[in-house]
């Protein structure tokens, strides 16, 4: 899944976003060492744990996301660490003390060989006892097949108005959510420019994920229903999964 088109409405869509950030910040200050961050994105938990002063690796394939990130990063005064790849494929020469995939990265990686190839080599470079943290969503989703406006409407400087909507389509036997997003900016003398991106996400079941990292050399792990440490139960949006390299 290539995010270079999304890296103009990621930020309007989830800049806001920071149920999670004390959360990562919290297991990445008690690791004590460097944290590769899979899945980092346009660097909006990076940057606040860069912040922090921890030593995190932002591990992105896409270069504009990371572009986003580095313009971010040089608003801010801060000096973020981005290395373009592959959470399957990437290879560097550090061991690292944490793992991080927040707010659905791993969503990326679509068939189990997929998965176990990323788990595997996370799991590569990560100190012996090292911890793995990530979260997924709990798959429940709204209507499919039919146009939705889920109340993102956002106001440019400039006058303008962008609305999103979008249609989501389902395929139950690939757990695969396609999420075709609309968005419209009207300027100010009434001018509409529209866009289209799709997106596909491979949604996880809870127990799958256990065995998945059973099967990868990971502990079975500590799973949560919030960032607060709340069970995971029927009304849960997030499934948090906290678990060592053995
Ligand atoms: C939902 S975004 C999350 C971004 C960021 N972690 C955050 O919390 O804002 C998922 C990110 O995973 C990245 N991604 C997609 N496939 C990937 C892969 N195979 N390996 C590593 N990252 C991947 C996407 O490019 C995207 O930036």
């Amino acid at each position: 899944m290539n995010y270079d088109e999304f890296a103009d409405l990621y930020d309007h869509q989830y800049d806001l976003y920071r149920d999670d950030l004390h959360f990562y910040a919290g297991v990445a200050e008690r690791a004590g060492g460097p944290v590769l961050e899979v899945g980092a994105g346009t660097g909006r938990v990076t940057a606040f744990l860069a912040r922090r002063g921890v030593d995190v690796t932002g591990l992105e394939p896409s270069g504009r996301m990371i572009g986003r990130g580095l313009e971010r990063a040089a608003r801010d005064g801060l000096n973020l660490h981005f290395q373009q790849g592959d959470a399957r494929t990437f290879r560097l020469d550090t061991k690292f003390a944490l793992a991080i995939a927040p707010f659905n990265a791993l969503m990326h990686l679509y068939t189990p060989n997929e998965q176990l190839q990323a788990l595997e080599n996370i799991h590569a470079h990560l100190r012996p006892g090292a911890g793995f943290v990530f979260d997924l969503y709990v798959p429940r989703f709204g209507k499919p097949n039919t146009v939705r406006h889920e109340g993102e409407t956002f106001h440019g400087p400039d006058g303008s108005r962008t609305d999103v909507t979008l249609v989501q389509r389902h395929d139950r036997v690939r757990q695969h959510i396609t999420t075709e997003y609309t968005v419209d900016t009207a300027a100010p003398d009434g001018t509409l420019r529209r866009r289209f991106y799709t997106l596909t996400q491979r949604y996880y079941t809870r127990y799958e994920v256990e065995w998945l990292l059973r099967f990868a050399g990971f502990e079975s792990p500590r799973v949560t229903g919030s960032f607060q440490g709340g069970p995971l139960e029927r009304g849960s949006d997030v499934m948090v999964f906290q678990t060592r390299a053995l």
